[in-house]
């Protein structure tokens, strides 16, 4: 049994899985008291993780003599953030004479493809969430590769940026995509990031700062325009992706494409994807919509795949607030 721990941003979650994927624990107390802020205090994150990892590890006690490792995620994120998961790993490492994992939330979101199965690389994967926005290469060893990433903004953080800006609150994602839903996506005609250009890089300010001289613009009317205005942004956003990730599937040509990250859960993004990879005949795979999100069961099942290849480190494991991926071979594609 390997017990998962993850702390980076404003979750705070424990897990337990067993080597044949069962579910001996789970919980993950999500961290509302940001929403006042319209985005994440590091300090009051740093706090609340304290109290709620203590919570949940009185939850867990019981699983003490079965757990075999503890796998937490050490990087990236908010250094202090970070530092409440990988201290109490280290305690729980030290008192149970086990051995330690750190697990990279970027390759954990990638193992929220598989929670109840053998992973099956090589494939590409799409990964959105508030921090990040990637296009990833995994060879067959599991080993990972840049293909793309975002110059500015992140995808998720675009949403929640105007989100804030239409006083929807934090995070605005989930409130974005609710409002487009009774939105006409055509009223606005944003302009499309990048679209002339084949560079393998995503930016999402241009976008955002288009939204905030729209709103300008409709100043005192807004309240008639939210919907169409959170439909308008969240069909452009999309179709950003879309359109780099299609020239991407031109060039490197894969057949799978896993899609993760907390942005992941979009529905709209959801159905734009299916109808790219239908038509390039590439097998799409999504995390169940609950695991989207940040969860120590990713961390866990990251973990446990770690654990299977011996890959432990030691008490002195340290946290890394920012991961940098090497680019993929140019001459590979
Ligand atoms: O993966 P995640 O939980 O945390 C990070 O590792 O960043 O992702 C959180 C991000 C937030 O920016 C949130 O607004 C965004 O994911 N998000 C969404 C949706 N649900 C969450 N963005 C767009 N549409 C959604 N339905
Ligand atoms: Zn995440």
């Amino acid at each position: 049994m390997i017990l998962g721990i993850e702390s980076s941003c404003d979750d705070s979650s424990l897990a337990i899985m067993s080597e044949d994927f069962k579910v001996l624990f789970y919980k993950k107390i999500s961290q509302y008291q940001h929403e006042k802020f319209g985005g994440v205090v590091p300090e009051l994150a740093s706090r609340l993780h304290t109290i709620a990892l203590y919570e949940m590890m009185l939850e867990v006690k019981k699983f003490s003599d079965t757990i075999r490792a503890v796998a937490v995620t050490n990087e990236p994120g908010l250094s202090v953030s970070l530092i409440t998961g990988v201290s109490l790993a280290k305690s729980i490492s030290l008192s149970l004479n086990i051995p330690i994992i750190g697990v990279n939330h970027l390759f954990g979101h990638i193992f929220s493809l598989f929670l109840e199965k053998k992973e099956d690389f090589p494939m590409a994967v799409l990964l959105v969430s508030g921090g990040h926005t990637m296009i990833l290469d995994i060879d067959k060893f599991g080993n990972i590769k840049l293909i793309a990433t975002t110059s500015d903004d992140s995808f998720g953080e675009s949403f929640d940026k105007v989100a804030k800006m239409l006083n929807l609150g934090y995070p605005g994602g989930e409130k974005i995509e609710k409002f487009a839903k009774n939105g006409d996506e055509n009223v606005f005609n944003f302009t499309i990031p990048m679209v002339n250009n084949n560079r393998e890089e995503f930016s999402f300010s241009g976008l955002k700062n288009q939204v905030r001289i729209e709103i300008e613009n409709i100043g005192t009317d807004i309240k008639s325009q939210i919907n169409n205005i959170c439909a308008s942004f969240q069909k452009t956003a999309c179709l950003h992706i879309l359109n780099k990730l299609e020239k991407t599937i031109k060039k490197y040509k894969f057949k799978k494409l896993g899609v993760v990250g907390g942005a992941s859960a979009n529905l709209y993004l959801r159905g734009k994807l299916q109808d790219l990879c239908n038509s390039y005949n590439i097998n799409l795979l999504f995390a169940p919509l609950e695991f989207c999100s940040d969860n120590a069961l990713m961390i866990a099942r990251c973990g446990l795949f770690k654990y299977q290849r011996m890959e432990f480190n030691n008490l002195d494991l340290n946290i890394k607030p920012t991961t940098y991926f090497d680019k993929l071979n140019q001459s590979s594609s």
